[in-house]
């Protein structure tokens, strides 16, 4: 059986069906090559000292892990000499990375999570790397760093691509350029992604949801009745009995939802409430409600569809609630109840 390779998806894409420029396959078949690397060094573990705290703290707010500050590394020298891009954003940096000028500059803006999961780096439990791409607007301000934030302040409509990379017993890469999803894994001995499914669907209806019980006596009403449903089981007025999952990583989370069905849900709650959300919109929240509506799911903050929201600063947090259609339907009536 012929293989399809990442490259050769990207190209019928591009000649078939007009899907993609040359310049976006460029910059995916890139971010790919990153996510390969970032592959490599997290399989290398206490091995290539890859482990533990890097020292630092990010914009967030968090201590950042070794892994983080290399993944963005990686991102960055991959990203800025293609020609391809005007900036890039991302979690562990505090304002956008513009394209030095030695490089060319292209038409595309790229934000990353460069390693989502970092609680579950030092444990061994699988992570990833969450991307998004944007247009940058004609005639946008990329004098400086500070001005370029604008560019970014698109809502998640405007992505023309969005993916992650799953470090997990295996590396995968699941992507879409508008065109459903497909999912590509990684040959190790050959160097590639290769193509295993394509048009992902997810079931409309699940017996699996995913949160972090520890932060239920903050929740609001909605969630707290969705969830007090769940757990009825059978006798309660769901009439079905729910199992639970938390990783603890997005991209693990939302892959179990890619390849089962399910629910996930990063609500607001009172603890979380002043900074908006647990989750950040540009780079986790966007590209994962674009993958899951373009798998026939649903994503909102419970009370707004994700990808409708118009962003207002670059590290934006927002209440994401996302997966199989009639469940994500039915907690999101619940918050206009
Ligand atoms: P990151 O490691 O990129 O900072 O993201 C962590 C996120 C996300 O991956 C996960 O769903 C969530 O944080 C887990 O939060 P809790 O530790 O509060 O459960
Ligand atoms: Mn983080
Ligand atoms: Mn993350
Ligand atoms: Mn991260």
């Amino acid at each position: 059986m012929v293989q399809r390779t990442l490259a050769r998806y990207l190209t019928e894409e591009q000649r078939n069906k007009g899907v993609i420029t040359a310049d976006l396959k460029f910059l995916i078949e890139i971010v790919s090559r990153a996510c390969q690397a970032i592959s490599v060094a997290i399989g290398k573990g206490s091995l290539g000292g890859v482990l533990g705290e890097a020292g630092s703290d990010n914009v967030q707010g968090e201590a950042q892990k070794k892994l983080d500050v290399l993944s963005n590394d990686i991102l960055l020298d991959a990203n800025e000499w293609g020609g391809h891009l005007a900036a890039m954003a991302s979690e562990e940096m505090d304002l956008p990375h513009l394209v030095p000028h030695r490089f060319p500059k292209g038409e595309y803006l790229l934000t990353f999570d460069p390693l989502d999961g970092s609680s579950n780096i030092d444990v061994n439990v699988s992570i990833g790397t969450i991307f998004s791409v944007l247009k940058c607007p004609e005639g946008a301000d990329l004098s400086t760093p500070e001005a370029a934030e604008a560019a970014f302040l698109q809502p998640g409509t405007a992505q023309v691509a969005a993916g992650y990379a799953v470090y997990g017993p295996t590396t995968l890469l699941v992507l879409t350029v508008g065109n459903g999803v497909a999912v590509f894994t990684l040959d190790r001995e050959q160097g590639s992604f290769i193509l295993t499914q394509e048009n992902v669907q997810i079931p409309a209806d699940t017996k699996e949801f995913a949160i972090n019980m520890s932060n239920q006596r903050f929740w609001e009403a909605p969630v707290q009745r969705y969830v007090a449903e769940m757990q009825a089981g059978k006798e309660g007025p769901l009439g079905k009995d729910y199992n639970m999952r938390w990783v603890a990583s997005m991209v693990a989370d939302v892959h179990r939802i890619m390849t089962r069905g399910g629910i996930f849900m990063y609500p607001l709650d009172s603890k979380i409430k002043a900074q908006g959300g647990k989750l950040r919109l540009m780079y986790e929240a966007n590209p994962m409600a674009m993958l899951i509506e373009q798998a026939g799911g649903a994503a909102t903050t419970g009370r707004q569809r994700i990808l409708d929201i118009v962003p207002g600063k670059l590290h934006q947090r927002v209440p994401v609630i996302l997966g199989s259609k009639n469940e994500v339907d039915r907690v999101t009536g619940y918050h206009s109840a």
